[in-house]
């Protein structure tokens, strides 16, 4: 069980590793923000040893991969494969049959983690993340049924 205490830490913990990840796109994502989600019943997420972590949101039918992320130096060793498969195997317990994501369309790293997980793209949303003062980029959206 996470008591208030640990929930505090996690999110603090989840959040260097977001900023980290994403440097100053990940404003949103403050220490008070994640630990606003993580306390949420319907959110659900895996961390491993301060490494890296993936938070979902369950709602209904539908679960939807809020973010995830590995620490810079712990990439590419397989804790991102491994967390997400964690995830899903956690969304699969559940009433859930669908989980969508959104993913920046210039990140072949996450488009491929995804992809080798099983997730398909099934649409677009133009200009959603705002990089910069001038800069935006398209999310691709992706989905994994579960149940077919
Ligand atoms: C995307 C991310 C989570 C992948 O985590 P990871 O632990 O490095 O990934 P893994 O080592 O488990 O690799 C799993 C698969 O992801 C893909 N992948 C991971 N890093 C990659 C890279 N740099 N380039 C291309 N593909 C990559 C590969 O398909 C890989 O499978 P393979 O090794 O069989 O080729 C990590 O790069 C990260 O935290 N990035 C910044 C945050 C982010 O983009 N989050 C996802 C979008 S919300």
């Amino acid at each position: 069980m996470c008591n208030k205490n640990n929930l505090e830490m996690l999110a603090k913990s989840f959040a260097v590793i977001h900023k980290a990840c994403f440097g100053n796109t990940s404003t949103k994502f403050s220490s008070s923000f994640i630990l606003s989600l993580i306390q949420n019943p319907n959110v659900k997420f895996i961390e491993q040893e301060q490494k890296g972590f993936c938070l979902a949101r369950l709602s209904d039918v539908e679960a939807e991969i809020i973010t995830m992320g590995i620490k810079p130096e712990f990439q590419q060793q397989g804790i991102g494969y491994s967390i997400l498969i964690r995830i899903i195997q956690l969304i699969r317990k559940t009433s859930c049959e669908t989980i969508f994501l959104e993913v920046a369309s210039d990140n072949i790293a996450g488009i491929k983690l995804y992809s080798k997980a099983g997730f398909n793209r099934c649409g677009i949303r133009k200009n959603y993340y705002q990089i910069s003062n001038d800069k935006k980029v398209d999310a691709i959206i992706m989905k994994k049924i579960l149940v077919e």
